[in-house]
């Protein structure tokens, strides 16, 4: 893990992570990149320097830090022609961000077109050294974090979509199918003992359903916000860009466990597509042989279900107790004309000048804000509702809201609606049928443009995705940017002009 003052390097390089090499962009030169992880509290600055030059997967780059607040420091949340002009190759750009009240499992990458999808992904974890809860946790070992990832041999823009991953790679390694033999990732547990995982999908597409042959896990944490603890779960089912932390009791007998990732991607339902293999792991205790588990999976008798996750502090949900009982409340109604996705109308065409510098130039309203119907403004101080009916495509899709976490007060495939304990996160399934409307809560208390996405990056690349600017008013006088408007959009001048 490298720590809170750091600098990544990103940079096209081979790797072969499943049985076959191909270039890719990589932060550190590595997959996923380093573990990047600090203390609450802590202020993060984390020098981006782009040193790419494989223009198929972008010379240019931006990284997002997944979940973190940015509270005062929208600038750095990101997200290319949102809050900021890409890293031109040769430039760097400081991330500079405190992290005063949150404490969980993060992670970062770019958020650029389809470049995360090419290998820039990695953890971001930030401890709580005096966390109250634990002794709830009553954890002897908090190191073990386990990335999921969707593998493709072909850079991102070549793949026709919906396409199914090659492999699936589990803190980095996986096998492609036919292959036997590549290195899998081993953790190691010693009986006896208590282990707080850290559980994160970094992935372009599929969800998961994850599983450790003969252990049960007690969700303890989602999506960087603690939950009450919900033990005897043997599934965890987790969408792209989604985090738990779970509690493992290594008390089995001494062995090898596989440790499985099922990938589910929309063109299992769509295309009729073979889905890739298993992504695998080995949970492996002291004392066993060095040699692959022989366990089987059985079928699942308690998944983890999203309406059973309790937030652990403050968990009512902000707002009145019935639908429409915020002081904003928005339909955000989701639609596919192939090729492109649409939300209340409008596909998501990235401005030329990126929505945060427009607020600095004075622009504040929604209707005058580019691109034009793709950007909801938000008043300060107020509750907001945003419901959104799924069934689109017939599939789930993950939509996240930068800048917040969120009260989810109706999830995927509930009818009922829990304003009194809901769990807070800040990527949420939308569920796959019409009669879904997964509904979230939230307070306006963070002035910025914050974008609200399908985390399937093919899906985001296709137009799935508002922007909504909260505050607008107050982003000028408190949110500017220690660094000059010009320095923040170096390649400015180089972009196309738009009418
Ligand atoms: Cu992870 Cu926009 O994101």
């Amino acid at each position: 893990a490298i720590g809170p003052i750091t600098s990544l390097d990103i940079v096209n390089v081979d790797i072969n992570p499943d049985g076959f090499t191909r270039q890719a962009v990589l932060a550190d030169g590595v997959f996923p990149g380093p573990i990047i992880s600090g203390n609450k509290g802590d202020n993060f600055q984390i020098d981006v320097i782009d040193n790419l030059y494989n223009h198929t997967m972008n010379k240019t780059t931006s990284i997002h830090w997944h979940g973190i607040f940015q509270h005062r420091t929208n600038w750095a949340d990101g997200p290319a022609f949102v809050t900021q002009c890409p890293i031109a190759p040769g430039d760097s750009f400081l991330y500079d961000f405190t992290v005063p009240d949150q404490a969980g499992t993060f992670w970062y990458h770019s958020h650029e077109g389809l470049q995360y999808c090419d290998g820039l992904r990695g953890p971001f974890i930030v401890y709580d050294p005096n966390d109250p809860h634990a002794d709830l946790y009553d954890v002897d070992d908090d190191s073990t974090v386990i990335t999921l990832a969707d593998w493709y041999h072909l850079p991102a823009v070549e793949i026709q979509v919906p396409s199914s991953p090659d492999s699936v790679l589990i803190n980095g390694l996986g096998r492609q199918a036919g292959d036997n033999t590549s290195a899998l990732p081993v953790i190691t547990v010693e009986q006896g003992k208590r282990y707080r995982m850290r559980l994160i999908s970094i992935s372009c597409d599929p969800y998961f359903n994850f599983t450790i042959d003969g252990h049960n896990m007690t969700i303890i944490e989602a999506d960087g916000e603690n939950t009450e603890a919900l033990p005897g779960i043997d599934q965890i089912q987790i969408f792209a860009a989604q985090r738990y932390s779970f509690v493992l009791d290594a008390s089995q007998p001494v062995g090898n466990y596989w440790i499985r990732a099922v990938p589910e991607f929309t063109g299992n339902a769509t295309a009729g597509q073979v889905p890739p293999p298993t992504g695998l792991a080995i949970l492996r205790y002291v004392g066993a042989p060095a040699e692959d588990p022989d366990t089987t999976s059985t079928p699942s008798a308690n998944p983890l279900l999203e309406q059973n996750l309790h937030a652990l502090e403050s968990p009512a949900a902000p707002g009145l107790p019935f639908p429409g009982g915020a002081d904003v409340n928005l339909l955000l109604n989701f639609t596919f004309d192939a090729p492109l996705f649409y939300v209340n109308g409008y596909t998501f065409i990235p401005p030329t000048v990126p929505v945060l510098l427009q607020i600095l130039h004075g622009t504040y309203t929604a209707q005058e804000l580019m691109p034009k119907g793709s950007v909801y403004s938000l008043p300060p101080n107020k509750t907001v509702e945003i419901s959104m009916p799924g069934g689109v495509l017939g599939i789930p899709h993950p939509l996240h809201l930068h800048g917040h976490s969120f009260s989810v007060v109706r999830s995927a495939g509930e009818s009922g609606y829990n304003y009194v304990n809901p769990v807070r996160r800040d990527t949420v399934s939308i569920g796959s049928t019409q009669s879904d409307n997964v509904t979230i809560r939230f307070d306006t208390n963070n002035p910025g443009p914050w974008f609200l996405h399908c985390h399937i990056d093919f899906h985001l690349a296709a137009g799935f995705a508002v922007v909504m600017a909260e505050d607008t008013y107050d982003t000028p006088t408190v949110d500017a940017p220690p660094i000059s408007w010009d320095s923040l959009c170096p390649i400015y001048d180089a972009l196309p002009e738009q009418d």
